[in-house]
């Protein structure tokens, strides 16, 4: 099927903007076109397939990105804006983004430090992961979990009941250290506010001018899929309720807000009431075979900003 062909929905070659809501499912092959920066940082759930359709998301007077689930941050680095609030619950990752916020080159020679050949081994790994878990010293730790992300196994973060990182060694031949994309996520961070937090004060914090992007961890695929990895405390039906209800109120302030989840039965009850609901086929590595890939159905919900009379009081 041509681009131009598939009904309901008309592009933008140039920009890749959607001119009007997607409102049937397509392959995505058609968002090739765009050149994305890579992030330096892999992490599981990231979202650089799905930038140009976020990107055609955004209205045109957004003046600030939030992004309370900023993981590998492929959305923030991809999308221009003059300022950001970039979270994550996950506090080490964002002791990453801060060491390198602050320190800058320093802070990337000390992390390329550690990608020695010599270093790309089962006995080093192991000795750096508990030098990890026990360091109290904030750039030494901030450096290590740079490594730990590169030679652990699929770059997965994931951790123990006590709050250790315990992802095994990850066997690759020769991990790079990724000084590009490292230098592009810098200069990025000199517009960005930094926050390890709970996404429901990020979302709070948003209004008129603000554009809101949520990524949160995924409701489970299926009644049997269970997918838990990047933080120490459980994302479940409470925390994905409070999430929809605070996109609600972020766009009753005058916020925009847009999340990305699976699409199913779960996600459509949930987000019923939002402005718009974009169905995506997005492939993906399915986990249990390698090489392996699927499409997978994924939901991107918008919540568009109510023009609210001066001192109206926020709706649930
Ligand atoms: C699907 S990932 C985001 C991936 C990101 N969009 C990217 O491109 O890399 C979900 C993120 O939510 C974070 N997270 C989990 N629970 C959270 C919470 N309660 N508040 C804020 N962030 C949370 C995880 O640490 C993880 O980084």
């Amino acid at each position: 099927m041509k681009r131009d062909s598939v009904p309901g929905f008309r592009l933008n070659p140039d920009t890749l903007r959607c001119s009007k809501p997607i409102d049937r499912s397509f392959r995505l092959g058609l968002f090739r076109a765009v050149q994305l920066q890579r992030t330096f940082l892999k992490w599981a759930g990231g979202k650089t397939k799905l930038v140009s359709v976020i990107r055609g998301l955004v209205p045109t007077d957004a003046k600030r990105l939030i992004e309370p689930f900023v993981g590998s941050g492929a959305v923030a680095i991809n999308l221009d804006f003059p300022a950001a609030i970039l979270a994550d619950g996950n506090a080490d990752l964002m002791g990453v983004y801060r060491e390198l916020q602050r320190g800058g080159k320093r802070f990337m020679a000390q992390c390329e430090r550690l990608f020695t050949p010599d270093a790309n081994s089962a006995v080093v790994y192991y000795e750096r992961r508990a030098e990890f878990n026990t360091t109290t010293n904030r750039r030494r730790k901030a450096a290590l979990f740079v490594y730990l992300n590169r030679h652990g196994y699929n770059g997965l973060c994931r951790y123990n009941s006590r709050g250790g990182f315990n992802v095994p060694f990850g066997r690759y031949k020769a991990p790079g250290f990724p000084a590009a994309p490292m230098a592009v996520f810098h200069d990025r961070l000199a517009r960005c506010e930094l926050q390890a937090a709970d996404f429901r004060p990020i979302i709070a914090a948003a209004g008129p001018g603000d554009f809101v992007y949520c990524d949160p961890p995924y409701v489970p695929a299926s009644a049997t899929a269970n997918f838990t990895a990047y933080s120490k405390t459980a994302f479940g039906p409470i925390e994905q309720a409070d999430l929809a209800k605070a996109c609600r109120d972020a766009a009753l302030r005058g916020a925009c807000a847009v999340i990305s989840n699976h699409d199913n039965s779960t996600t459509r009850a949930l987000y019923a009431g939002a402005d718009e609901r974009h169905e995506l086929l997005v492939g993906r590595r399915i986990s249990c075979r390698p090489g392996g890939r699927t499409a997978v159905p994924e939901l991107i919900v918008v919540y568009r900003p109510r023009r609210q009379k001066r001192g109206a009081a926020s709706a649930a």
